[in-house]
C-alpha cells in the first residue's frame, strides 16, 4: 500500500489530514504556543488538543497566527468526562470554542467512556452540535468494543472516529476490526509507547534498513496500517522528521514483522479501570 500525504475520507466525506500533532502534556502558554507554530511551519495539518490539556487557548493563538485559512487546519479537542451529560456538554463545548476562539471545531470527541446511560447522553449533546454545524465531525475516544456496541443502540451519527492507545506492541485487534465494520476511523495516540518505542531494538535494526529513525519507521506503518497516528514533540528536529515519512514504502513483510510485535500489554490506562 503507497500512502500520500492526502488525508483520510471519513465516514461523513471528511478528509482529515493523517498525521496529527499530537500536544498532551505540553504546558500552556509559550511551549503550546511555539510546538504548534513549528509544526504548522512545517505542514502539519492537524492538530490534538483536549480541555483537560488546558492548552487548547495557546493552540488557539498559534492557529490564528499561522496565516494559514481555517479551513487548511483541522483541530480537535476533546470533551472531559466531568463534563458528560447533555447540558454540561454542550456548556463544556462552549468553553472549549471560548479558548480556542474559533467559530466551529473540526472533530470533537467524548475523551473516555463513562456508563452507557451517560454516553448516550452526552453523545446527543453532540449529534446537536453536529446537526448545528459547529462541529465538522464526531467521535470517540478509548471505546472499547462494548462502549461502542452500547452507544450505536441509540445513535444517529456513528463515530467518525474512535481515538485509542495503539502502537507496535499495544494493537487492540478487536477494536480495529469492530471499527472498520462500521468505518470508525482509528486515530492512534501514543503511537511511540509515549516515547518507549523508540528504543526497541528490532525496529532500530529494520529502521536502518530503510535509512529511517525508529519514529519514522512506526510512523509510516501506523499510514500504511490505515491509522491517524498524533506523535507529539516538543523538539524541533524530531516534529519535522516525523512529518518526512511521505517519501518511503515499509515492505509486506516489514508490516507483517511489525504487527507481530504485538503484546497485547497496553503502556496507559485501561478503559474499564480508569481512575477517574
Ligand atoms: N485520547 C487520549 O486519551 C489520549 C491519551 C494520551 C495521548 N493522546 C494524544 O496522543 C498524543 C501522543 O501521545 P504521547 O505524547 O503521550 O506519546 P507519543 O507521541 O507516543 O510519544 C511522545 C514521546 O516521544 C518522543 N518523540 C517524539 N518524536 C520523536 C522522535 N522523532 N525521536 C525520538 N523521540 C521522539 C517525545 O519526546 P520529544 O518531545 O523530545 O520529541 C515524547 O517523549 C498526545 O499528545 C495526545 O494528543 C490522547
Amino acid at each position: 500500500m503507497s500512502v500520500e500525504n492526502e488525508g483520510v475520507k471519513l465516514n461523513n466525506d471528511v478528509i482529515i489530514p493523517q498525521i496529527g500533532f499530537g500536544t498532551f502534556k505540553i504546558p500552556d502558554g509559550i511551549q503550546t504556543l511555539e510546538a504548534v507554530r513549528e509544526a504548522l511551519d512545517f505542514g502539519y495539518r492537524h492538530v490534538d488538543t483536549a480541555a483537560v490539556y488546558e492548552n487548547e487557548e495557546s493552540a488557539g493563538v498559534a492557529v490564528k497566527e499561522s496565516g494559514l485559512k481555517r479551513e487548511e487546519i483541522f483541530i480537535t479537542s476533546k470533551l472531559w468526562v466531568s463534563d458528560f451529560g447533555y447540558d454540561e456538554a454542550l456548556k463544556a463545548f462552549e468553553k472549549t470554542m471560548n479558548k480556542l476562539k474559533l467559530d466551529y471545531l473540526d472533530l470533537y470527541l467524548l475523551h473516555w467512556p463513562r456508563a452507557y446511560e451517560v454516553n448516550k447522553n452526552t453523545w446527543k449533546a453532540l449529534e446537536r452540535l453536529y446537526d448545528e454545524k459547529v462541529i465538522k465531525s464526531i467521535g470517540v475516544s478509548n471505546f472499547k468494543v462494548h462502549h461502542l456496541e452500547e452507544l450505536l443502540k441509540n445513535a444517529n451519527i456513528v463515530p467518525a472516529i474512535n481515538q485509542v492507545e495503539l502502537h507496535p506492541t499495544f494493537q487492540p485487534i478487536d477494536i480495529i476490526a469492530f471499527c472498520k465494520k462500521y468505518d470508525i476511523k482509528i486515530e492512534a495516540y501514543y503511537p511511540f509507547a509515549h516515547g518507549e518505542t523508540i528504543n526497541d531494538e528490532r525496529l532500530k535494526v529494520l529502521a536502518s534498513k530503510y535509512n529511517k529513525s525508529v519514529a519514522q519507521l512506526v510512523l509510516r506503518w501506523h499510514l500504511e496500517k490505515g491509522y491517524i497516528p498524533l506523535p507529539k514533540s516538543t523538539n524541533k528536529e524530531h516534529i519535522q522528521s516525523n512529518l518526512n515519512i511521505f517519501d518511503f514504502a515499509i515492505s509486506n513483510e516489514d508490516i507483517e514483522f511489525i504487527d507481530k510485535l504485538n503484546t497485547g500489554v497496553r503502556r496507559g490506562v485501561d478503559p474499564d479501570k480508569t481512575p477517574f
